[in-house]
C-alpha cells in the first residue's frame, strides 16, 4: 500500500461503515489454452458463467449457505470449497477475518469438469464479490494470486489460464508464472467461439496426469511457432493466420482419447468453415474458433447433430470474447 489512493482504500476497507450489505456477481466461463497455448493462453466468453450472492451477516466467519446447479458435487465446508476458501484467504491477507461475517450462495450455470473453467468462474466471482463488498481495496492484479490459489485447491495445480481471462476479461497471455506476468492481448472483432460440451466428465486433475512431462524439440519448435503466430494474428486481426496457428501438437494427441468422436468433430467443424478446432481447457468441451457468429453456429450445430446420431448428449454455447470479465449484477 504505497500511494495515497490505496491508503484511503485500505482505511475504507477496515471501516465496517463502508462495507456493502450484499452483492451479486457474475463471472464468465473461459476457454483455456486457446488450443496451442497450454497453461499460458485463454479467453473469457459471454456465457455461460457462475453467480455468487454474498451477504454480510452478524456472525463472524465465512460460510457457504447454498450451492445450486452442482448436483450436490461441491463441498459446503468453507475450508474445502474454493470460493469460501479464497474469500477467507483474502480476509486473512487484509487482517479482517475476525471482524466480518459473510454468507455465500453459489449458483452454478455451467457443468463441472467440462473444460470451461467452472471452478475458476466460481472462484473469480467470489473474490470479485468480497472485494466489491469491502469497497474494492485490491486491484484486479492484486486479486489474481488469490484466484490462482483457488485453482490450485480445485485441481491440484495453480495454472492461471482460466482465472486470468475470467478476472481480466478478453484474451490473456501468462507470459510467466514466477512472478506472475499477465498480458492482455487484442481481441479481433469477429472472433467467435462455438463450444460443444459432450456430456462426459473429464476432471482437470485427471486430464493433467495424462500429459507427458517431456516433449521433443521438433514438437516444441512447432508449438512455439504456432503460439507466436497466434499472437501476431490477434494483433493484426488476421483470421487466416489465427486459424493456421491454432494447432496443438503437444497436448491434444494425448487428451483427444478422453473425448468421444474428437477427430470426427474436428473434421466436421473444419468442413463447416471453422478457422480452427480443438479442446477447450482440459476438455471434454471442444471449441470451433470461427469468424463470425453464423460460422460458429453452423459448426456447433453440425457437431451436435453428429453427437446426437451417435447417442452422445451435448450442450452448445456460441459466444464472442467477453471483454469485461466479472460484473456486478446487483
Ligand atoms: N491449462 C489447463 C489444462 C486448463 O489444460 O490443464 C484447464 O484448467
Amino acid at each position: 500500500m504505497s500511494n495515497p489512493e490505496q491508503l484511503i482504500k485500505k482505511e475504507n476497507t477496515l471501516n465496517p461503515d463502508n462495507w456493502l450489505k450484499e452483492v451479486r456477481v457474475f463471472a464468465p466461463a473461459t476457454v483455456a489454452n486457446m488450443i496451442c497455448g497450454f497453461d499460458i493462453l485463454g479467453f473469457a466468453v459471454e456465457k455461460p458463467g457462475d453467480e455468487v450472492f454474498m451477504q454480510q451477516v452478524e456472525e463472524v466467519g465465512v460460510r457457504i449457505r447454498s450451492i445450486k446447479g452442482d448436483d450436490g458435487r461441491l463441498p459446503l465446508d468453507p475450508d474445502k470449497n474454493t470460493v469460501s476458501a479464497c474469500v477467507k484467504m483474502l480476509l486473512n491477507h487484509l487482517g479482517i477475518e475476525n471482524e466480518i461475517g459473510v454468507e455465500i450462495d453459489l449458483i452454478k450455470h455451467m457443468p463441472i469438469g467440462s473444460g470451461l473453467g467452472s471452478s475458476s468462474a466460481s472462484t473469480v466471482a467470489g473474490l470479485f464479490a468480497i472485494n466489491a463488498l469491502l469497497g474494492n481495496p485490491l486491484t484486479k492484479n492484486e486479486l489474481m494470486p488469490f484466484c490462482v490459489e483457488g485453482e490450485r485447491l480445485a485441481c491440484g495445480h495453480g495454472h492461471a489460464d482460466n482465472v486470468a481471462p475470467a478476472l481480466m476479461g478478453g484474451i490473456t497471455l501468462i507470459r510467466g508464472y514466477e512472478p506472475l506476468d499477465i498480458i492482455s492481448l487484442p481481441v479481433p472483432e469477429d472472433l467467435v467461439a462455438g463450444i460443444v460440451f459432450p456430456q462426459v466428465d473429464v476432471p482437470t486433475r485427471d486430464a493433467r496426469q495424462l500429459i507427458k512431462e517431456k516433449v521433443s524439440l521438433k514438437d516444441a519448435v512447432n508449438q512455439w511457432g504456432n503460439i507466436a503466430g497466434l499472437v501476431a494474428g490477434l494483433y493484426r486481426s488476421d483470421y487466416d493466420l489465427i486459424g493456421r496457428s491454432m494447432h496443438d501438437v503437444l497436448i491434444e494427441p494425448t487428451r483427444a482419447i478422453l473425448i468421444p468422436e474428437f477427430y470426427e468433430m474436428k473434421r466436421i467443424a473444419m468442413e463447416a468453415g471453422a478457422l480452427s478446432f480443438g479442446i477447450s481447457g482440459s476438455g471434454p468441451s471442444v471449441v470451433a474458433i470461427s469468424k463470425g457468429a453464423e460460422a460458429a453456429q453452423l459448426a456447433v450445430n453440425r457437431i451436435q447433430e453428429h453427437l446426437t446420431a451417435n447417442g452422445i448428449e451435448s450442450l452448445q454455447f456460441v459466444s464472442a470474447v467477453n471483454a469485461e470479465g466479472p460484473k456486478i449484477l446487483s
